[in-house]
């Protein structure tokens, strides 16, 4: 079968994350660049819209130039664009509307310039997909050397019947990912590229907005998940006793209000004994770590035997986590199920994964026109947003 790899730009700036990445074939990434608001909303303690917005108008077309330019090498950007660029795709949403529409006009104007397909994507559905980044890469007969042996697509789509052949083997349907970022706390269960069901969520924060508001409290900077998982490294996860959200509950859902509500009791009654929480911090942010992990692992493990599923992907910044990483991999072994998780520059919110998630579209010829393309910011759950 010949080879025509597929190369997708893709544009990700859904919250506070400045981010462009050309993908080959929504596996093999040639250049993932993020330029992170970090140190501009670590003034605030968590994320300002009206600032992010502002920081990614300043920051996307930076970003979009070095993404060619470390994929392709040094030379015109436009040619890069032009010549070597079969499609542009883009977060539509959901996310932080300011922030959404910097990438999505971005992309509007370069597919109109360079007359290219747009493809958008969810988020969540890009964070799912952040699971095929690099996926069985070697048995891949694609590769970065055979760039230049590819499909125009705007000239001539794959056609239809390609995609069953080549590639549905290499996604493991059905499959659950446990999304778990800032915003969200989902298990997403997905039997087909068009067919994606949210099995549960959080019914109060989600596992990220936890760790971030638990670093808050302990004194920690923002983001809190990395905060508090290098604090833990020195504590004892059993120094104290914290709740685990909705453990006794038959629901697959996740609960983490009252784990919060728990952690900032125990602190203030340090703090009115006068006990010296920088002391106990390391054993404080185990404990918490602990109870997020075991709450998350355990829904996870409990909805993939409820579901048949053959793998568990993990997904989302959460997914940074070391603790989380490996007690799902165990867990997942006892049971008997696979596990995958991306490697952790794809964990956080990044562009490849918008790549990773706008082939299977793709393939399917699903492309719009830039004028058809808008930002929607609590969308459904499909791959695809249009
Ligand atoms: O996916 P993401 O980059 O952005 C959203 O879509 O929300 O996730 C950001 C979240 C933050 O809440 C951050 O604290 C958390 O991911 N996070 C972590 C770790 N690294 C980032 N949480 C726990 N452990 C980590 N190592
Ligand atoms: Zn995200």
């Amino acid at each position: 079968m010949p080879c025509k790899p597929i190369i997708i730009l893709a544009l990700e700036s859904s919250c506070d994350e400045t981010a462009a990445a050309v993908v080959i074939d929504g596996k093999i990434c040639l250049a993932n660049v993020v330029a992170s608001q970090i140190p501009i909303q670590q003034r605030y303690g968590g994320v300002v819209p009206e600032v992010a917005a502002r920081a990614h108008i300043e920051q996307i077309l930076p970003v979009v130039e070095k993404a060619l330019t470390k994929a392709f090498g040094t030379g015109d950007p436009h040619d890069h664009l032009k010549n070597k660029i079969d499609a542009i795709a883009v977060t539509a949403g959901p996310g932080l509307i300011g922030s959404l529409l910097i990438a999505v006009t971005t992309a509007r104007g370069l597919a109109l310039s360079f007359k290219k397909p747009l493809i958008p994507v969810n988020h969540i559905m890009g964070h799912v997909y952040s699971n095929f980044l690099e996926y069985g890469t070697s048995d891949t007969e694609c590769r970065m050397s055979n760039v230049e042996c590819r499909n125009s697509l705007s000239e001539s789509p794959l056609p239809h019947s390609t995609f069953p052949i080549q590639h549905s083997s290499l996604y493991p349907f059905p499959f659950l990912t446990l999304v778990a970022s800032g915003g969200h706390t989902d298990l997403i269960l997905s039997r087909s590229h068009t067919d994606h069901q949210l099995i549960s969520q959080t019914r109060d924060d989600a596992a990220g907005e936890a760790f971030d508001k638990a670093a808050a409290l302990l004194g920690l900077p923002y983001p809190g998940g990395p905060s508090i998982s290098k604090a833990a490294e020195s504590g004892d996860p059993g120094a104290f006793s914290l709740p685990r959200g909705m453990q006794k509950n038959e629901s697959l859902d996740f609960s983490f209000s009252g784990l919060k509500t728990a952690l900032k009791q125990l602190v203030d009654q340090m703090k009115s004994d006068g006990q010296d929480i920088e002391k106990l911090t390391p054993n404080l942010a185990a404990s918490f770590q602990q109870s997020v992990v075991d709450s998350l692992v355990n829904k996870t493990i409990s909805a993939s035997q409820k579901f048949h599923v053959e793998q568990i992907n993990l997904a989302g910044g959460v997914a940074a986590n070391k603790l989380l990483r490996a007690t799902l991999k165990d867990a997942a072994k006892l049971t008997g199920i696979a596990f995958h998780v991306p490697d952790f520059e794809y964990c956080t919110d990044n562009a490849a994964m918008i790549g990773a998630a706008a082939y299977p579209a793709l393939l399917e010829n699903i492309q719009f026109p830039w004028y058809s393309v808008n930002v929607e910011r609590q969308p459904k759950l499909s791959l695809i947003l249009n």
